[in-house]
């Protein structure tokens, strides 16, 4: 099949070049990220493949049908960047890749809770101007912590896994419970979670009903000095309740690999611009804040799963019409 490949990065080609052979391909790589603004050189291609970090929406959607693009297969697991009803409209198939290594996230966010726990962010920074004091660098252990997971699919269920080794409480909360998650967390309901939880990690997707779950209200019902871990996605988090949150000291901590305005910051150097969004930047000044730029995925196992099935399902559309990892 044909395919153009947008958001490619070098880390990506290798893996394209493999599995392209393996899977009967001819791939036009990119590096821009697919928007509205850049559809047209979908123009000849069947199969257009995108990252998380790209825009498909409605506008993005109709201008490659209107070149008769059949299949979008994204390289990323979340899908709230497509606009998947305008997808069904015009007839085009939708894949992920919702199972490449779930352990890329899960490790991460034991990682950045850690470097929240016990201000290693700070200390690093100190460390690199020559500051070796002690002063406000303690930290708490974990064996003490309750720790909320929302979301125990894949990647919630890792992350259990991998939190249940520190000894300490675990609860969760999810639509669907998971009858493996239960030999490691008890289930409770939100608001009950919210009140119990001194950690809280994100773990399900972004959909139009938990859109900004966390908010001034919800917020208002959680422990003082609450720890918010996000490597889910950003719109999980009203920014500006966070602000408050963090100033009150409501919140005692924020881990964060993702941020709702994300597209167009992360995964670029701004170094020598300004950066326009308040938001952002009053956020990235609070010392008990770490942001990371949506790299929880990046090792090197999961960047080739993702190139990976994302070509095998373009493959298994085109033979049958159909692919395990179809998104409808
Ligand atoms: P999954 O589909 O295996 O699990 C998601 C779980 O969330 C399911 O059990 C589902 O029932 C639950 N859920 C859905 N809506 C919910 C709600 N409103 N409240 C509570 N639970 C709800 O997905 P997986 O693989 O575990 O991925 C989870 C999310 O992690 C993805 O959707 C994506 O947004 C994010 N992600 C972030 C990455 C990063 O680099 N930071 C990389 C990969 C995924």
């Amino acid at each position: 099949m044909k395919v153009i490949a947008y958001a490619v990065r070098p880390d990506e080609i290798a893996s394209f070049e493999e599995y392209s052979k393996i899977y009967n391909h001819n791939v036009t790589l990119i590096k821009e990220s697919f928007g509205p603004h850049n559809a047209h050189l979908a123009e000849g291609f069947y199969g257009v493949s995108i990252l998380g970090n790209c825009k498909a929406n409605k506008e993005g959607i109709e201008a490659i049908a209107k070149l008769g693009v059949k299949y979008l297969a994204s390289r990323s697991a979340g899908v709230n960047n497509i606009d998947l009803e305008t997808a069904k409209k015009y007839d085009i198939k939708v894949s992920n890749v919702p199972a490449y290594s779930p352990n890329a996230v899960s490790e991460f966010a034991v990682g950045i809770t850690l470097c929240v726990l016990r201000n290693i962010q700070q200390a690093i920074r100190r460390v690199d101007v020559q500051n070796f004091g002690l002063s406000g660098l303690m930290g708490s252990e974990l064996r003490n912590k309750t720790i909320g997971f929302i979301g125990t699919g894949r990647i919630g269920l890792a992350t259990i896994k991998a939190f249940s080794g520190f000894s300490g409480k675990l609860i969760g909360y999810d639509l669907y419970e998971n009858e493996e998650a239960k030999k490691y967390i008890e289930y409770k309901n939100l608001d009950e979670l919210f009140a119990k939880s001194d950690i809280i990690s994100l773990h399900c997707p972004l959909t139009p009903e938990n859109y900004h779950l966390i908010n001034k209200e919800s917020i208002a019902k959680m422990k003082d000095g609450v720890i918010i871990v996000n490597t889910a996605r950003g719109g999980l988090m009203n920014a500006e309740d966070l602000i408050g949150g963090l100033e009150s000291g409501k919140i005692g901590g924020l881990a964060t690999d993702v941020y709702e305005n994300e597209v167009g910051i992360f995964h670029s150097d701004h170094r020598n611009s300004i950066l326009e969004d308040d938001v952002l930047v009053r956020l990235l000044k609070f010392p008990n804040v770490l942001f990371t730029p949506h790299y929880a995925f990046y090792t090197d196992e999961a960047v080739d799963n993702m190139v990976e099935y994302s070509l095998e399902s373009l493959s298994e559309f085109e033979k049958t019409g159909k692919s395990k990892n179809e998104v409808k």
